[in-house]
């Protein structure tokens, strides 16, 4: 059935203006000022934004990391991130050495296909490059349409990859037109702090900061960007959270090396003093790279506005307290890294960002959805309000309040990082595709609905299989 979503506020990465959407068929057919059709639904939100349904450029959905597997899947993870107001996730596919890329990549179909709520893609991580791995990767990009790679510089003897491999990466990154994502911390220098610590009878969630200096992050980016240069490749830093990071970022910039930058709600509103807290508490803040000391939130602020950083992740990577991050209540490295925060972003974002005027509405947009659609190949079918685009759409209440709670989100962790924290400003409903997934604060949505995307290649705009839009 059509729908005419009327007397909104329409806000977009470019331009906020009243005018009401027609959605025929899934997508946006019309746009324009007193829409009217004898046969459409007619959804009034007088006094609402409504945005591009948000992109979330970075989770981690029903991953085995640190011992377990993490709480939420394809099914409660893209429930609570559309509750949240995002439409699109894009997952890390982890890969084993020696395991033919196809392999990993179907095992995450298989964990996502009949799942997930709202559409999806994939990032590949590379682990190490050799002939078998090179040999796939065309297929990789034109068949499963996977235009971004994922190297970790960080988690020694688990996910690490070294230096030649992360370089390999890049090389063939842009003779293939995909963007390198790159967890960016020293892994060897990590290790051995961490080790230290254990050794001194360090044991509680704080070192797990402490082990994890910023410095280390700003060294990490800058071997990355240096690399990305000699390359001449493109480069996408995942989860900055320090000065020195984003430092380092800006300064490649400069010099003209493609380089991007994506920060996480929790480091603009979370500091390294939730890691101190008592009976173990500490442990639902262990995630890597660590919360830093406040006063780099306002630098990570100030390089989103001024466009030094470019997107918010969630980094969405939810363990249990009970029974998950306990496996390492005596010693801080066995806790699972990762916390629960696919739900909350855009509300923090809007709350912390826009209502207290650290980013602009606009920007706003642009930083919850629209450049990370362009950076990996969605754009304009995601992440924009266009004629052509899916029709994913949130109608937004700026005024509403919520308290986060565990009691009240659609996580399916038994915690929240944000526990108690007041936010201004709330997706009331949410569709995708034209069809409602939430619907007055309900979940109307259909088990397994979202599509997975095969995304295009980097630099290059998303052009729809039907050819009725390009632009
Ligand atoms: O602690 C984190 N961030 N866990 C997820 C894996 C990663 O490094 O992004
Ligand atoms: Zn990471
Ligand atoms: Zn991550």
């Amino acid at each position: 059935m059509r729908k005419i979503i009327k007397n909104g506020t329409i806000v977009t990465a470019a331009d906020t203006f009243k005018a009401d959407i027609l959605i025929e068929n899934g997508v946006v057919s019309q746009i324009g000022k007193n829409l009217s059709t004898s046969d459409a639904e007619v959804i009034d939100v007088e006094g609402h934004y409504v945005f591009p349904g948000g992109v979330d450029p970075h989770t981690h959905l029903e991953m085995p990391f640190g011992g377990t597997v993490t709480k939420d899947d394809f099914e409660t993870g893209t429930i609570a991130a559309a509750f949240g107001g995002t439409t699109t996730v894009i997952d890390f596919c982890l890969t084993n050495k020696g395991e033919p890329l196809k392999d990993a990549i179907n095992t995450w179909h298989g964990k996502s296909n009949g799942k997930a709520v709202i559409d999806y893609g994939f990032h590949l991580m590379i682990g190490e490059v050799n002939d078998d791995v090179l040999a796939e990767l065309p297929s990789v990009i034109e068949n499963e349409g996977i235009t971004s790679f994922k190297v970790f510089m960080a988690y020694k003897n688990v996910l690490q990859a070294d230096d030649e491999t992360l370089f390999q990466t890049l090389v063939a990154a842009k003779d293939l037109g995909a963007l390198v994502m790159v967890h960016a911390e020293n892994g060897d220098v990590i290790d051995y702090l961490v080790k230290k610590a254990l050794k001194e009878g360090n044991t509680d969630p704080i070192y797990h900061a402490l082990t994890r200096p910023s410095e280390i992050e700003g060294e990490a980016t800058e071997r990355a960007a240096v690399f990305t240069g000699l390359a001449e490749s493109q480069i996408y830093i995942v989860h900055v959270t320090c000065e020195e990071a984003a430092r380092k970022i800006a300064e490649a910039r400069e010099k003209g090396i493609d380089i991007w930058g994506e920060t996480c709600q929790q480091y603009l509103v979370l500091d390294q003093t939730y890691l101190e807290r008592e009976n173990f508490e500490g442990a639902k803040y262990v995630w890597s790279p660590p919360l830093r000391e406040k006063w780099h939130q306002d630098v990570l602020w100030k390089a989103l506005k001024n466009g030094q950083l470019h997107t918010v992740g969630s980094d969405q990577c939810s363990f249990d307290f009970n029974g998950q991050k306990d496996l390492g209540r005596n010693d801080f490295s066995k806790i699972p890294n990762g916390g629960p925060n696919i739900e909350d972003r855009i509300s923090i974002m809007f709350s912390e960002g826009v209502k207290k005027g650290k980013i602009t509405l606009n920007q706003f947009v642009d930083i919850t959805s629209t450049r990370a659609a362009k950076l990996f190949g969605l754009y304009p079918k995601k992440g924009t309000i266009a004629v052509g685009a899916d029709a994913d759409i949130v109608i937004f209440d700026p005024n509403m309040e919520r308290i986060i709670s565990a009691e009240t989100h659609h996580m399916a962790v038994d915690y929240s990082a944000y526990e108690g924290m007041k936010v201004t400003g709330e997706p009331v409903s949410v569709l995708s595709r034209g069809e409602f997934v939430v619907r007055d604060k309900k979940f109307v949505g259909k088990i397994g609905s979202g599509q997975y995307l095969k995304r295009a290649k980097y630099g290059e705009n998303y052009e729809a299989e039907n050819k009725t839009y390009t632009m």
